[in-house]
């Protein structure tokens, strides 16, 4: 479980979360939603330890992580799998190297294994066939995959934390990532994603949330957020109107 008490955090005199609290558990599925430098990527940096928060607490697992040394917050960043929203990739590497980086960073495998394991992780994101292509090779939402398949090369998550994953994409290669991401789920292994796109958070998230200047104004299922009464979130969702039907947009798994 992700636990968040009181977090608060500015980049110097710019306060980006304030008294924030809540808690999450492995399994969710959750969508944090808001508007642009309302603070979505610093949750995420917050979780990993990244950045600290300067008051209030953060527990991950149960432990204390706000005066962890180095070490111990490595340790708990293993915990998870980061999609981070620029994705970047090694530029002189091809994809199959992209994402051997990260394998040979955790494990101690042999060449074979290292081969086999990255075939398995390409072909389960679906571009076993752009292995041997190189980043500046690739279109976004091939880029998008690579990143993702290197970050579940990088370890055995409790939980994937994907910051905004389907921003730039056209809506075919959106909801690709949309059904691996739900696919990625099956297991019990939970997410949280952050995102401004509402059709993309309703197609994969069961819980939402809506941060709006740096605290929670909203939390709840998709039908309640699809009801809310705040302006706001009344005019995020407004985007569905001319796009995709919320009712049923959840992508079954
Ligand atoms: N390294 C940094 N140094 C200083 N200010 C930063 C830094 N990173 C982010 N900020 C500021 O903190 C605020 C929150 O940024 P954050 O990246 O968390 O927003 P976000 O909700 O993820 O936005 P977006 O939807 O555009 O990705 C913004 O005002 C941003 O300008
Ligand atoms: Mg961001």
């Amino acid at each position: 479980m992700i636990e968040f008490d009181r977090v608060s955090f500015s980049y110097g005199s710019n306060s980006v979360l304030k008294d924030l609290s809540f808690s999450i558990g492995f399994e969710e599925r959750v969508a944090i939603l808001g508007g642009s430098g309302d603070g979505k990527t610093t949750i995420l940096k917050i979780i990993l330890g990244l950045v600290r928060p300067d008051s209030g607490r953060v527990l991950i697992d149960g432990e204390d992580m706000t005066d962890r040394d180095e070490d111990g917050l490595r340790e708990s960043r293993m915990k998870f799998s980061m999609v981070f929203q620029e994705g970047a990739l090694f530029d002189s590497l091809t994809v199959k190297e992209n994402v051997a980086f990260c394998l040979r960073e955790y494990d101690h495998l042999s060449e074979e294994d290292v081969d086999a394991r990255v075939r398995h992780i390409l072909g389960t994101v679906g571009i076993e066939h752009a292995m041997d292509l190189m980043p500046e090779e690739l279109s976004g939402g091939m880029h998008r995959r690579v990143a993702l398949a290197r970050s579940l090369a990088a370890c055995d998550p409790k939980m994937f934390l994907y910051d905004e994953p389907t921003t730039g994409l056209d809506p075919i290669n959106a909801d690709n990532i949309c059904r691996l991401i739900v696919d990625l789920a099956r297991e019990g292994t939970g997410f949280i994603v952050v995102t401004h796109k509402v059709v993309d958070a309703l197609k994969v998230a069961k819980r939402f949330m809506f941060l709006k200047n740096g605290a929670l104004s909203f939390e709840g299922s998709s039908a309640e957020l699809m009801g809310a009464a705040d302006p706001d979130i009344r005019r995020f969702i407004s985007e569905l109107r001319y796009g995709a039907d919320a009712q049923g947009a959840e992508i079954q798994s």
